[in-house]
């Protein structure tokens, strides 16, 4: 059987209130063998460390998306590096920038970063990046704080060939969701084809970006393979080689054996 992983699933989403374990099930039917579950501030992070509890190829990332950063209580640091230690935990994040809903004021969506991108480094944990049309902020902070010093991904990739070649440059990951199955993704698409196979994962960002054929539905982790056969059908791969590939460095990323 062939396995696959999904490097970014919000399984503690509301959305799945009623049939997580159904949801999960089917995404082990189908040979997804290893989740990375978030949440997106400190209440949920709490949930996505208790839900991986129950299941041992699911993993947890911590922390405050930019959604929330000016809504964390002032000792919200502490919070996230206590759930960090939890043995689940394999990253910080969803962390980063979000200029295009701009629910909370850059300024602090800017500091909270920051602080979360620090707080990686010093635990030794990759970092999972959101960025939103935000891209020379979030290229600018990961260069000043964390460039060569530690590593990670840049979640849910939305930037075109350049910026990745300077995120590999830096030592990040960069990872492939739903959207490069959609017609008018012809900048993510070449992203997808040229990144080096090394430096590729794939998610489902789940509930959102529901790849075709399901688009417009909910999105769970199951769905991951029709984003592998987008992108293997790009790199005239079999799919079955690209989920190897895939699933391997999800591995490697979050520094799992
Ligand atoms: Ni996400």
């Amino acid at each position: 059987m062939t396995f696959l992983a999904d490097s970014h699933a919000h399984l503690i989403d509301k959305a799945y209130r009623k049939d997580s374990s159904q949801v999960i099930q089917r995404a082990l039917d189908i040979g997804v063998k290893l989740i990375i579950n978030l949440g997106y501030d400190i209440k949920t992070s709490s949930k996505a460390v208790d839900m991986a509890q129950d299941y041992p190829f699911m993993y947890t990332s911590v922390g405050v998306h930019p959604h929330e950063a000016a809504r964390v209580p002032e000792d919200y640091l502490q919070n996230v590096k206590e759930l960090a230690q939890n043995k689940k935990n394999v990253a910080i994040g969803e962390i980063g920038l979000d200029y295009y809903r701009d629910i909370s004021p850059r300024k602090k969506q800017k500091q909270v970063f920051r602080e979360q991108l620090l707080l990686a480094q010093k635990m030794g944990l990759p970092a999972i990046i959101h960025d939103r049309e935000a891209h020379k902020d979030v290229l600018k902070i990961v260069r000043e704080e964390q460039g060569g010093k530690n590593s990670g991904v840049f979640h849910c990739f939305s930037g075109d060939w350049e910026m990745a070649q300077e995120c590999i440059e830096l030592g990040f990951y960069i990872s492939i969701a739903g959207p490069v199955t959609f017609k008018n993704s012809d900048s993510l698409r070449d992203v997808a084809k040229r990144t080096p196979l090394h430096r590729l994962l794939v998610e489902t960002d789940c509930p959102y970006l529901t790849p075709v054929p399901y688009r417009g539905k909910r999105n769970e982790p199951a769905h991951v393979k029709y984003t592998v056969e987008t992108i293997a059908s790009l790199r005239g791969m079999k799919w079955e080689e690209l989920a190897q590939v895939t699933f391997t460095n999800t591995k490697n990323c979050f520094r799992l054996d």
